[in-house]
């Protein structure tokens, strides 16, 4: 069982990862802390708080930042809409969050649980950042990040060379790949072929159930948007693939490399991962993804949201053109 603190920013594909993570027996959710990402810190913390309610699991919930440590604030809700869950405009959850402050409930677990716990980071860095700005003693001790962001060999989906989650706080990140925490990096070099397309939706869809239709409602903004943006036909649901790292690592394949982050100028938010060793004496921090099986990831995804469903989702999954 991997002892896990969840920081999001939900964000679809946020909210889908929380209910993936909630069902899988293997991970046990110490908390769920909240960053300013796809849209700020409150209303992020209610689509939480929401997707906790969808899974009908108890996880308590902490708002940490509302602001990047010091470029200005750029919210996603072009891609996630205006409320961050694909404008469905829910009544808010009936639950609140905690009153303890996100960055301070990771120190204190951190200094309770030394080395046993792992942060699943899907947001920008800033809640991690913080909490190791403050206290990087204690920091020290987490036993790794596995995070969603970045690009190694794959073109970024900001500017050209960033993706979303470095690209809103790069200051962010760079202090998180500078702390000495190994980390294992998803970006989009793996996301990218997480392609929730319509045949796997329309699987969903005829579920029928208020978790199924929770799950078909959010997506739709977010294949609007795919098909706006790129000619993309379905969404791609990037954070989710950061919780199966952890339940199937064998899902992916990685390389270790030197990863530093570019903080100004035209490249800024630009993961620079150095796979060769050429620079920092040939010593790497990073695990990068550099590999992925997405039907091996569908089948696990979908079994773990709908248990009850699994032969009818597995036929469905065996018909899809992979
Ligand atoms: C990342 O950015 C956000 O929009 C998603 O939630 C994901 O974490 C992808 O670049
Ligand atoms: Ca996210």
């Amino acid at each position: 069982m991997e002892r896990i603190i969840m920081d999001v920013d939900p964000g679809i594909d946020d909210s889908l990862a929380i209910l993936f993570a909630l069902q899988s027996p293997e991970l046990q959710i110490e908390g769920i802390t909240v960053v300013s990402g796809n849209v700020e810190v409150e209303q992020a913390t209610r689509n939480a708080l929401k997707a906790v309610e969808m899974s009908g699991k108890k996880v308590r919930v902490y708002k940490g930042m509302p602001l990047p440590l010091v470029r200005p604030y750029q919210d996603a809700t072009d891609t996630h809409g205006v409320d961050g869950i694909g404008e469905n405009f829910y009544p808010p959850p009936k639950t609140e969050p905690e009153k303890v402050h996100a960055v301070d409930f990771i120190i204190e677990q951190v200094k309770e649980n030394p080395d046993e716990l792992t942060i699943l980071a899907l947001g920008p860095l800033t809640n991690l950042a913080k909490a190791i700005e403050e206290d990087s003693e204690t920091m020290r001790k987490v036993k790794r990040i596995v995070l969603m962001g970045g690009s190694a060999t794959y073109h970024g989906n900001c500017s050209p060379v960033a993706e979303y989650n470095f690209w809103v706080d790069p200051h962010a990140a760079k202090v998180v790949f500078a702390s000495g925490i190994e980390v294992t990096m998803v970006g989009l070099d793996v996301t990218h072929r997480i392609v929730f397309t319509p045949h796997l939706r329309e699987i969903v869809h005829q579920l029928r159930t208020p978790l199924s239709q929770y799950v078909y409602e959010i997506t739709r903004f977010y294949v609007d948007f795919h098909w706006k943006q790129e000619k993309t036909i379905g969404c791609v649901i990037n954070d989710p693939l950061a919780v199966a790292t952890l339940i199937q690592p064998e899902l992916v394949k990685t390389r270790t490399a030197f990863v530093d982050i570019e903080t100004e100028g035209v490249a800024m938010g630009q993961s620079v991962v150095d796979f060769e060793g050429r620079r920092n004496q040939g010593k790497w921090n990073t695990h990068v993804c550099v590999d992925v099986d997405p039907k091996a990831f569908f089948q696990l995804f979908l079994h773990r949201l709908f248990p009850e469903h699994q032969e009818q989702i597995q036929i469905g999954i065996d018909k899809h053109h992979w």
